[in-house]
């Protein structure tokens, strides 16, 4: 389909946003998964004020999708792994393509450039649930875009976790890369027709997950500024980091099943600033800022020089978040749950120490804190209170390494209470925990340990009727 206003669109996107900030393309994720979620217009907004021009979503809501008519920014939309096997009947599949693709194709509408079919769906952990249904949902998704006509502009394409291919143990080199053996042949024929549509390969490339829960890692191959020790690949290449080693063991992978220039694409990389002794700005910094102006210059990797897509993870924490990962997974965002910066990153790769660009009139509750009463006699339910607190909130910020790890008993339990206030808008009943809480004006932050303030959310996870009994059922075995 000709869509002609993206053209003009691009053009004046690309004469205002690319004269400061732009790296050729660099995207970013936009994941939603936040008991407060920002409103939609704020994001797109920041993505606007910091010259973002490509967005990648995990599903195709109508706010989010909303917020993006007329933007021009390249979205990539989104199946969630829950909807594959619905996928699988291809007359859903057109029905999806309808609603939540060819309905905004309109002039003027989103600039829809892929549809990913799924999210790491063959990562081992989910045990082969989306071995069977993956290949045919994608097969049924880019036929009911071909069919629609939009084929040509729109592909389909599977985020894949990097753990899909390895090397063999007896030569662990970029070179030696091949899928995983129990799903190589599915990974071939997902190439095979990935190929057959020019659609590209999109892949998740996390260092920190390299280093985390691995103490022999080498911590300097994390980052891009240098290691003692180069990995020297069979073929005498180099290797100083392991983005560069992860991606061309892909591009080895992809070459031995016969796609030596299959396309491929970054759909997430990022280093999280909480949740693990490694997870911090410190280190968030380090990484960005040396992944950035390695894009910008189009360095790309020794095996694929050039320019890379890349999506990085991702803009806003999400409290909300499972942390079967680790209590890393809710502090991804480049920004806070807030749409503030954390740390100085420079998206237009130049290395300047600049912040990005913050959300504008983001609307916050009262300055209102529920801490610890240090008059409650009974003490007695106090760990049940504080475990009530956090399994209904974010104390992820309290773990080993984190950022409120040095907080005295006291503390834990103010920390925990005030989260939890928070999240249910702190609504006076929620700072009571049998007597143990009360509300303070006073800041009760410490030292690098944030209390936060929620912000004012329309779409507040309390409102789900499913947490609520949830809730309800906790309270009632605690007392
Ligand atoms: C469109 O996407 C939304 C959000 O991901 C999803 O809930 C809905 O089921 C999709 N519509 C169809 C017809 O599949
Ligand atoms: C996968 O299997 C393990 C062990 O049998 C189990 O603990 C886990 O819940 C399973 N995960 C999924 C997503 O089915
Ligand atoms: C996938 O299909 C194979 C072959 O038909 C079957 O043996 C296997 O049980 C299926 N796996 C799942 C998770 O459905
Ligand atoms: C505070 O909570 C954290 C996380 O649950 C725990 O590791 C730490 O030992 C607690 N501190 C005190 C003094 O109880
Ligand atoms: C509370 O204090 C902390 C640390 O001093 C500070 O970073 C934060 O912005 C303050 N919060 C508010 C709402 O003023």
């Amino acid at each position: 389909m000709e869509r002609p206003w993206s053209i003009t669109g691009l053009w004046v996107v690309g004469l205002v946003g690319c004269l400061s900030v732009c790296i050729e393309g660099l995207g970013v994720n936009w994941g939603t998964m936040a008991t407060h979620k920002l409103p939609p217009d704020t994001v797109v907004k920041m993505l606007k004020d910091n010259g973002i021009k490509k967005v990648k979503l995990f599903d195709a809501e109508d706010s989010t999708m909303g917020a993006l008519v007329g933007s021009d920014i390249e979205v990539m939309v989104a199946i969630p792994n829950d909807q594959l096997a619905v996928m699988n009947n291809y007359n859903r599949a057109k029905q999806w393509v309808q609603r939540n693709v060819t309905r905004y194709l309109f002039n003027g509408g989103v600039n829809i450039k892929y549809a990913a079919v799924g999210n790491e769906p063959f990562l081992t952990s989910y045990n082969g649930s989306f071995l069977n249904i993956t290949l045919p949902a994608l097969q049924n998704i880019q036929n009911a875009l071909n069919e629609a006509g939009v084929g040509d502009s729109i592909k389909a394409t599977v985020p894949l976790n990097a753990d899909v291919y390895n090397s063999p143990q007896t030569s662990p080199y970029p070179s030696a890369g091949r899928f995983r053996s129990d799903i190589s042949d599915l990974m071939t024929q997902i190439v095979q027709f990935l190929s057959k549509n020019n659609a590209p390969f999109t892949i998740n490339i996390y260092p920190f997950l390299s280093l985390y829960g691995n103490d022999n890692f080498p911590f300097d191959y994390a980052f891009f500024d240098g290691v003692s020790q180069p990995v020297v690949d069979s073929n005498g290449i180099q290797y100083t980091n392991v983005f560069d080693a992860n991606f061309d063991t892909l591009v080895s992978a992809l070459k031995a099943a016969g796609y030596d220039n299959m396309p491929i694409i970054v759909g997430e990389v990022g280093w999280p600033t909480d949740g693990d002794k490694n997870a911090n700005v410190g280190n968030a910094y380090r990484f960005y800022n040396g992944l950035l102006p390695r894009l910008a210059a189009n360095k790309g990797t020794p095996l694929r020089p050039g320019n890379i897509e890349v999506y990085l993870f991702g803009i806003l924490d999400e409290d909300a978040k499972s942390i079967a990962p680790g209590n890393f997974e809710r502090h991804w965002g480049i920004y806070r749950y807030d749409g503030q910066p954390k740390f100085a990153i420079d998206l237009s790769g130049l290395g300047q120490n600049k912040l990005l660009v913050p959300a504008q009139n983001v609307e916050y509750l009262p300055n209102r804190w529920c801490m610890f009463n240090p008059n409650a006699k009974d003490l007695s339910k106090l760990a049940d209170n504080i475990n009530f607190a956090c399994t209904f909130s974010d104390c992820t910020s309290l773990g080993y390494g984190s950022s409120c790890n040095t907080l005295d008993a006291n503390g834990n339990a103010s920390y925990a209470f005030n989260m939890y206030f928070q999240v249910q808008n702190q609504n006076p009943s929620a700072c009571n925990f049998q007597g143990l809480a009360m509300i303070t004006t006073q800041n009760i932050s410490q030292g690098n340990c944030n209390f936060p303030i929620e912000i004012v959310s329309s779409s507040s996870w309390r409102s789900s009727p499913v947490i609520s009994v949830f809730i309800t059922l906790f309270m009632f075995l605690l007392l």
